[in-house]
Formats: structure tokens, sequence, C-alpha cells
């Protein structure tokens, strides 16, 4: 089976599983995310064809929403909030850090694959800000002697 192949039939299922119709178009693509981690193009075609809507239809649904990525991501995302209450906390200086540390910018990913950088606007835990979210753990009132230990910790761990 050819690597397209697998996609598109891990689509159909995923389609198949949120009732083969179009009103489940972003639970779909929420779906597809996880699987790949971001959102190949063969997947959106495949679901375009099993939900019977023009593949432009679907794009459009990938585009809109910042959550959904188009490019291969990293197998850590990390996601730096720059919502008002944690940006008022010092986040972009945990953003210049983060970028420093990986050599990435938001929206680029490492070599390795290892990690992927992004930004957000608010993560609902305003409390404890600056938040720093590495694929679903929550890390608040995050410093940048913090920064490094997160990091060593994946890289010690593999993380994901
Ligand atoms: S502004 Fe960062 S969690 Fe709300």
């Amino acid at each position: 089976m050819t690597k397209a192949m697998s996609v598109a039939a891990k689509t159909k299922q995923i389609v198949k599983k949120h009732g083969n119709d179009k009103s489940g178009m972003i639970a779909v693509l929420q779906d597809i995310q996880e699987t790949f981690n971001y959102l190949p193009k063969e997947a959106l075609k495949a679901a375009a064809k099993a939900m019977k809507v023009p593949f432009s239809r679907v794009y459009e649904a990938a585009t809109f929403y910042t959550a959904f990525s188009l490019k291969p991501r990293g197998k850590n995302i990390v996601k730096i909030c720059l919502g008002t209450a944690c940006h008022v906390r010092g986040a972009s200086a945990l953003q210049d850090k983060f970028e420093r540390t990986l050599g990435i910018k938001p929206g680029e990913t490492t070599e390795d694959n290892k990690f992927s950088l992004e930004t957000v606007n608010c993560v609902g835990a305003c409390a404890l800000g600056p938040v720093v979210v590495i694929n679903t753990d929550y890390h608040g009132q995050v410093t940048m002697k913090k920064i490094d230990k997160m990091i060593d910790n994946i890289n010690k761990e593999g993380a994901r």
C-alpha cells in the first residue's frame, strides 16, 4: 500500500466515523490532524470526496482555523500564549527564549522534527500566566529556567 493510499483509506474511516456527512467537517479535520499531526493534502482530497463536497470547501475550512496546520509538524508542539494576561507577564521574552533555544520561529519545525513552535491567543488559564502548552500539558508561571528544564525533559524522555 502506498503512503497516499493509506492516508486516503485512513481519512475515509475518519469521515465514516463522523457520519459521512459534511456537517461533521470540523470534527473530521480535527481527527485528521490528530491522526497525522497535520492536514495532509491527500487527506483533504479524500475527505472532500467522502463528504461529497468540493475540495475548495474543505480547504477553506482547513485554512480558516489557526488550530489547523497544513504543514507537517514536529512530534512536540510548543504553544506560547501571547494573550493579554500572559503578555503583561513577559510572554514575549519567553517566545524569544524558545526561538533562540530551538532555533525556529513560530510556524516552524526543528530539523530533527522534534519540536514545532506556535503562538496562541489565550488558552483560558490566564491566572497561571505566562502559560506555555506543550502537546496537551499546560505549564503555568513559566520562567526562563523552566523553559530549559521543559526542553531538557522532552529531549531526555523523547516525550511523544
Ligand atoms: S492570556 Fe494566556 S491564558 Fe489567557
